[in-house]
């Protein structure tokens, strides 16, 4: 019995230490975080990066904060210009800041401070595999992934690669919180499936939010 049934208040469950679903968390913004995303888009448009090994990567992607994750021939990294304009990336719409650092302090890391947000976007069909966040300057963050539009599975497993994974549904409005003990645990979503989410059609958006400098 979850005293959430009772009240407003979005329901909280610990998932493994460091670990938290915040299921309906972003609900109450999901208005406001669509207007943020729009806003990015139009400054900074989603682009396949390339793996260092020179493919295309299957989701599409964008940044906004200070500092953006970036993929090529060179490697992984975070950096302040967009390659494709030169820019700095957009800001951080408040929107954002405001949700993740609630998100996080709510699943127990209070003074969260986001320098980096990456927009993702998944098409039916498109997956994520098994990975490691760790290209950031400080594990003792935690991670913050805000889920909106089409539902997927996202795939949790542990410090090693070769660990079990536990299948969560992520729905829209659903935040993840990992930090701590956590923060370096294996993760990647399955290929989502097709369907037609009523405010934001047939696709997925990530944020997943980090302090990565
Ligand atoms: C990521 O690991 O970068 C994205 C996770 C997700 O889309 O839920
Ligand atoms: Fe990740």
């Amino acid at each position: 019995m979850n005293a959430s049934l009772f009240d407003d208040e979005p329901a909280e469950m610990p998932l493994a230490p460091g670990a938290t679903m915040l299921r309906g968390f972003a609900l109450a913004h999901s208005a406001a975080l669509q207007a943020g995303v729009a806003a990015v888009l139009a400054q900074a448009p989603l682009r396949q990066m390339l793996t260092p090994g020179g493919k295309l990567m299957a989701v599409w992607m964008t940044n906004c904060g200070p500092l953006g994750w970036v993929s090529d021939r060179r490697g992984y990294r975070y950096q302040a210009q967009d390659p494709v304009s030169g820019r700095p990336w957009p800001a951080l719409p408040a929107a954002f800041a405001e949700l993740a650092q609630q998100a996080a302090e709510r699943a127990g890391f209070p003074r969260f401070e986001p320098d980096a947000c990456l927009i993702n976007r998944y098409l039916p069909g498109t997956r994520l595999s098994l990975h490691q966040d760790r290209d950031e300057q400080d594990f003792s963050q935690p991670i913050v992934s805000v889920s909106l539009g089409l539902p997927a599975v996202f795939l949790f497993g542990g410090l090693s690669r070769g660990d079990k994974t536990e299948r969560l549904d992520l729905q829209h409005g659903d935040v993840l919180v990992w930090g701590g003990p956590a923060r370096l645990r294996f993760h990647g979503v399955m290929p989502l499936a097709g369907g037609r989410h009523e405010e934001l059609g047939e696709q997925r958006i990530n944020l997943t939010f980090r302090k990565a400098g």
